[in-house]
């Protein structure tokens, strides 16, 4: 048993990182579901960027890309992923573990006809990490795809979501002197309870 009290309290590691993430959203001045995601490259060579978490559901954690960018590539080889998420405003972190698995295509849909027109639009002119010869050159895309699907684009298909199921969450507040308080969640698998651990900072 772990004496967690406090901001570590729960039984629900998705219920508790909404928590967070909710106090995050009043105290951060941009994007507090700001998460810096990891891959590795088919050489073992780790690979990191910012991307949105869009959606903290009951067993999962969805954000949505291009799936032929590096990242895209990276995940659906890899089967695997962790992320980050760090709060200055809250001094406090949660790190993420799992495995990855594309979002069903009509949950993806909705998603996506939520967005701007110009997002929708950008999704389709962007050949997301691929070299680009000019800023002029992917205007000119977003003048081609905008003349060619108009008010109402469908998702395209090298665009979505991905979610990755945790088998390791890391819940980490700041502390007076570096003393930080970490809890890490660990399951063997997504069907099996999880075991809490207080570990040291
Ligand atoms: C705050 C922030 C949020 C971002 N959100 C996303 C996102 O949700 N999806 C995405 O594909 N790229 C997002 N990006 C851009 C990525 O960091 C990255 O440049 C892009 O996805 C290409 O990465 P890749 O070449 O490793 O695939 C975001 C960047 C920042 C700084």
């Amino acid at each position: 048993m772990t004496d967690r009290s406090g901001i570590f309290a729960g039984d629900d590691p998705f219920a508790l990182t909404r928590r967070w993430l909710s106090e995050a959203e009043a105290s951060e001045p941009n994007d507090p579901n700001a998460i810096a995601l990891s891959t590795v490259d088919a050489a073992g060579m780790p690979n990191v960027r910012m991307v949105l978490l869009k959606d903290v559901e009951d067993d999962g954690f969805v954000f949505y890309t291009n799936f032929d960018s590096a990242k895209g590539k990276e995940l659906a080889a890899a089967g695997k992923a962790a992320f980050v998420m760090h709060w200055k405003s809250l001094r406090r972190q949660v790190r993420v573990r799992g495995e990855i698995a594309r979002v069903a295509d009509d949950v993806a849909d909705v998603y996506y006809a939520s967005r701007s027109l110009k997002s929708r639009l950008g999704a389709w002119a962007s050949r997301q990490s691929q070299p680009l010869a000019s800023r002029g050159a992917l205007m000119a895309e977003v003048a081609k795809v905008s003349a060619r699907h108009g008010a109402n684009p469908p998702r395209p298909p090298f665009w979505g979501g991905f979610r990755i199921t945790p088998s390791e969450i890391e819940f980490w507040a700041d502390g007076a002197f570096r003393l930080h308080d970490r809890f890490v969640w660990r399951r063997e698998a997504p069907d099996l309870p999880w075991k809490i651990t207080r570990l040291s900072p």
